[in-house]
């Protein structure tokens, strides 16, 4: 396996990757890598010749208070699981080789990043989407690979390649769970023991709409009571949003007859953690 930190170095490989007709995958990650990431880069390796995993803690798209400086960076343990993985190169710049002094440019995709987590986290997609352009034209990946999780991400990225005619094909893996249903994040080492022990209501939620939807519930605040009475039980962590919304557009839905994300934020008390999850119903992102 090939680790390279060099974005030029990176380009001149993966264009000779692309004459000799290979089908290069990406998976872009921030590293901490757990489960969520392997399986990413396991459906790079099915579906592709060659699998490109970068590793960058973005910092345009961490707001002033948030946990940039905090966020886990275990550099020799993912290069391991990266290579156990199959993965045959790891690009790992420096920010000064992603964003030099004289940086200037940016990408933002208008409304979809000004709800759910774009209003709680000003100017993070466009920190995302500005990254993952930089990645895709360094890389010049035929399919790149993003997990569910993030549900906002893949469709603010799958906007972003429709309007600027990327050749990229985005592929989405399901979210990768613990066996009591807490969605696995690099975010959740930050839990303490009893948060953690309180935190997978959040999923419990979620699947208490998705029932409810099942038998036939339709009107979303419907769903939303039911995912608002689970937490009720918990005293660890408060919500920052729950919403079911269009999964185009990201706009409230009142009923649901049509595909439908359901999406939520929460924040715990004591380590300050930000929990995402999603369920979509009716279809997939
Ligand atoms: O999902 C993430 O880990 C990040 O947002 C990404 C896509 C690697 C961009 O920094």
């Amino acid at each position: 396996m090939n680790i390279i930190d060099n974005p030029q170095e990176v380009q001149k490989l993966c264009t000779q990757l692309r004459r000799d007709r290979k089908k290069i995958g990406l998976v872009p990650t921030m590293g901490a890598l757990h489960e969520g990431h392997l399986a990413l880069l396991k459906r790079a390796k099915e579906t592709c010749d060659i699998t490109v995993m970068s590793i960058f803690v973005n910092p345009k798209q961490f707001g002033k208070n948030e946990d940039l400086n905090r966020y886990p960076r275990p550099f020799e343990k993912d290069c391991q699981l990266a290579k156990e993985q199959g993965c045959d190169i790891v690009f790992a710049p420096i920010p000064e080789f992603m964003y030099p002094s004289n940086f200037m440019t940016h990408v933002a995709v208008d409304k979809l990043t000004s709800v759910l987590e774009g209003a709680q986290r000003p100017g993070h997609f466009t920190g995302v989407t500005t990254i993952v352009l930089k990645l895709f034209n360094i890389v010049m990946p035929d399919s790149a690979v993003f997990g569910q999780k993030d549900a906002q991400q893949v469709l603010v990225l799958k906007r972003m390649v429709m309007d600027l005619n990327l050749p990229v094909q985005l592929d989405i893996v399901p979210t990768q769970r613990e066996k009591d249903g807490l969605a696995i994040s690099s975010r959740n080492s930050y839990l303490t023991p009893s948060e953690r022990a309180e935190v997978p209501l959040i999923y419990a939620g979620l699947i208490k709409a998705r029932d409810a939807w099942k038998k036939g519930d339709r009107k979303s605040s419907t769903l939303i009571d039911c995912i608002r009475t689970k937490y009720n039980n918990a005293s660890l962590f408060t919500p920052e949003y729950v919403s079911i919304v269009d999964t185009n557009s990201l706009l409230p839905l009142e009923t649901i007859s049509d595909t439908a994300l359901i999406a939520t934020a929460c924040k715990t008390a004591e380590s300050q953690t930000r929990l995402i999850d999603n369920i979509v119903l009716n279809g997939s992102l």
